[in-house]
């Protein structure tokens, strides 16, 4: 949710900046803006739109400059116009600055600006702290770092924000609360900042990640100091990043979500590889080692997610119950956080998150750990601010994923929660040695499983054209299939805008049948297993309203075969772990509708990655 990208140092910082946007644009694209200082002053330019309507905008423009701060928007204050747009500058035109996250206050602030006289051009939050650093410079004559520690201390809410004064020319200073910031250190005093190491690493691999309430001053002389909110000095811990460039590009792929789903025969052997043998019959993930015991003692625990992590989640209910007999519930954050939920220290809560930034989950997890709570987290991006706050996890290891539409990154989450559930079951002694061995064997064949789905494209291609016109869809699924039935659904709905629906198939009597006629494509996951017969009635109920019936099932399937209009066949594999072969379809279906539809695949409307702001 917004990205920031800036850089001081000895070279242009104008492409610096613009490709970094670029590579941020998944974080928010309604908007960009960039300043830039050079030794005449300082140039500041806004777009509405894309990174590519900026660029084209500054094409006769004075882009010079060896210091720049640049930024991506989502909007939360105001429309997104250029007026809107960051980079915000003080009323005398000295100060400027960008920002991530929301000033809660900024209303009273604002107000209590506008009695001194001050008028503001925008909406938003940003521009109001921008007035209010200039204010305290101005009035008080102290220096800009003095300026920005003074104002964050009226401000409440969440920021990242970098700030570039043409009073104080070779310095950029950055602050941070609760949203993500980066520094990279590159060499002879080059600095470079952003919301995440993705624009960075083409520059440099060695950089801090600023904690909450540091304010750090990047100077192209002297180097980089970092404060304390006390103002205390502070060495800064520099880190090796871990990240390749490659993996932030196509690869000869149409759209990066394309890319990524392709890439999970990879991902998900990523994932376990390393914390599972199945020759010689064990799991581990030491990141959680030393917690085991407490988990299978816990009195509960409690998953905490939003979108499609929560569904992952709903996943990791099934697996952690059924294989190791815990007592899981599964939460919105943006719920648990408001509901004044009982949690002790008894209580193990794990969070899930791609980005490991998702504000509500954030929140959720200092409300469980201000209660007691031990906190685990199972994040993709390494460093980030839930993985910090965290007190053990397990990386899901998927790699970067820039496509808006979470795909690898799930089946990874899956792929971890299913290691954590069979490592858990073995120490409890809940699972039997021959289950054990044949679920650990079964989980190492699935990389190659999916790879056959991902081979069956055309054919989902072909299906996904009967279905591109459709206003409305439903997905069901039992047991463990109805996470991947609600992450069907929000695939569809995200990418193309398609209503979609995901339901246990069971319910669909309880109301939404009565939206099905011969208009309504229904997508089941009917794969062989317990409940298989119970979905076999199900689909017939569809068939019966005349329903477009499009089934997932196992090779071999005849009855489902016989009675659906499409089926798409998944390699048999235990059914515990059908959820991690069943999305893969859902996927591509989802897909080659957008793209049908001509939606922006990688970066739908209203949608952001990293969703910041609660
Ligand atoms: C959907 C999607 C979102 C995210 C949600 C949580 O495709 O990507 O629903 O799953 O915003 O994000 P993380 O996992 O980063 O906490």
């Amino acid at each position: 949710m917004c990205g920031i990208v800036a850089y001081i140092g000895n070279k242009e910082a104008y492409s610096i900046i613009v490709k970094g946007l670029k590579r941020l644009e998944y974080r928010g694209y309604d908007s960009s803006g960039i300043a830039l200082l050079n030794t005449e002053g300082l140039n500041t330019y806004k777009k509405q739109g894309k990174v590519a309507n900026l660029e084209a905008f500054t094409e006769d423009k004075d882009r010079s400059g060896y210091a720049g701060i640049g930024h991506t928007r989502w909007a939360t204050h105001g429309p997104p116009n250029d007026t809107n747009a960051h980079p915000h500058t003080s009323e005398d035109g000295n100060i400027t600055l960008v920002h991530n996250g929301i000033i809660e206050n900024y209303d009273s602030i604002r107000k209590e600006l506008e009695g001194k006289g001050y008028t503001f051009k925008s909406d938003t939050d940003t521009e109001v702290l921008c007035y209010l650093i200039s204010d305290i410079k101005t009035k008080t004559g102290v220096k800009l770092g003095k300026a920005i520690h003074l104002a964050l201390q009226q401000v409440v809410g969440a920021y990242a924000i970098v700030v570039m004064s043409k009073d104080e020319p070779n310095k950029i200073i950055v602050a941070r609360k609760s949203s993500p910031l980066v520094v990279g250190i590159g060499k002879d005093n080059d600095f470079y900042v952003a919301s995440d190491a993705t624009p960075i690493v083409e520059y440099t691999k060695q950089v801090v990640y600023l904690n909450d309430d540091e304010i750090a001053i990047l100077n192209r002389d002297k180097g980089m100091k970092l404060f304390n909110i006390d103002e205390v000095q502070k060495e800064p811990y520099v880190e090796e990043l871990e990240l390749h460039l490659e993996e932030l590009e196509k690869g000869g792929y149409e759209h990066f979500m394309l890319k990524e789903i392709h890439e999970q025969p990879r991902s998900i052997k990523d994932c376990f590889r390393g914390r599972l043998n199945a020759e010689e019959a064990w799991v581990s993930l030491g990141g959680i080692k030393e917690y085991e015991q407490k988990m299978i003692k816990a009195n509960r625990i409690i998953m905490i997610a939003c979108g499609t992590s929560w569904h992952a989640g709903l996943v990791g209910e099934y697996l952690f119950e059924d294989l190791a007999r815990i007592n899981v519930e599964v939460e919105y954050a943006s719920e648990f956080r408001y509901r004044n939920p009982i949690i002790n220290e008894n209580d193990i809560v794990i969070a899930i998150s791609q980005s490991g930034e998702t504000a509500d989950t954030m929140a959720a997890l200092e409300l469980a750990k201000s209660k007691g709570a031990t906190i685990l987290g199972v994040c993709n991006v390494v460093g980030s601010s839930i993985s910090r706050i965290t007190d053990a996890g397990s990386y899901t290891h998927a790699g970067p994923e820039i496509g808006v539409a979470s795909t690898k990154a799930f089946t990874a989450q899956v792929t971890v929660l299913t290691l954590m559930a069979l490592s858990l079951a073995k120490l409890k002694g809940t699972i039997c040695e021959t289950k054990f061995r044949t679920m650990l064997s079964e989980l190492e064949a699935i990389p190659q499983k999916v790879q056959q789905i991902l081979d069956k494209n055309d054919e989902i291609k072909l299906i996904a054209e009967q279905y591109q016109g459709a206003s409305n869809a439903l997905y069901l699924g039992r047991g463990s299939s109805f996470p991947v039935a609600l992450e069907g659904a929000l695939k569809l709905k995200e990418i193309s805008y398609i209503h979609a629906e995901g339901y246990p198939a069971a319910e669909m009597k309880h109301g939404p049948i009565a939206l099905i006629d011969e208009e309504m494509p229904v997508f089941v996951i009917a794969t062989s297993g317990p409940s298989y017969e119970k979905v076999v009635s199900n689909i017939q109920e569809v068939k019966a309203r005349k329903g477009k019936l499009i089934a997932v099932v196992t090779e071999g399937d005849q009855q489902v075969h016989d009675i659906a209009d499409h089926t798409i066949d998944i390699p048999d594999t235990d059914e515990h772990l059908v959820p991690l072969l069943a999305t893969i379809p859902f996927q591509l279906l989802s897909y080659h509708i957008a793209v049908m539809r001509n939606c922006n695949v990688d970066q739908p409307r209203n949608l952001a990655k990293s969703v910041t702001v609660e």
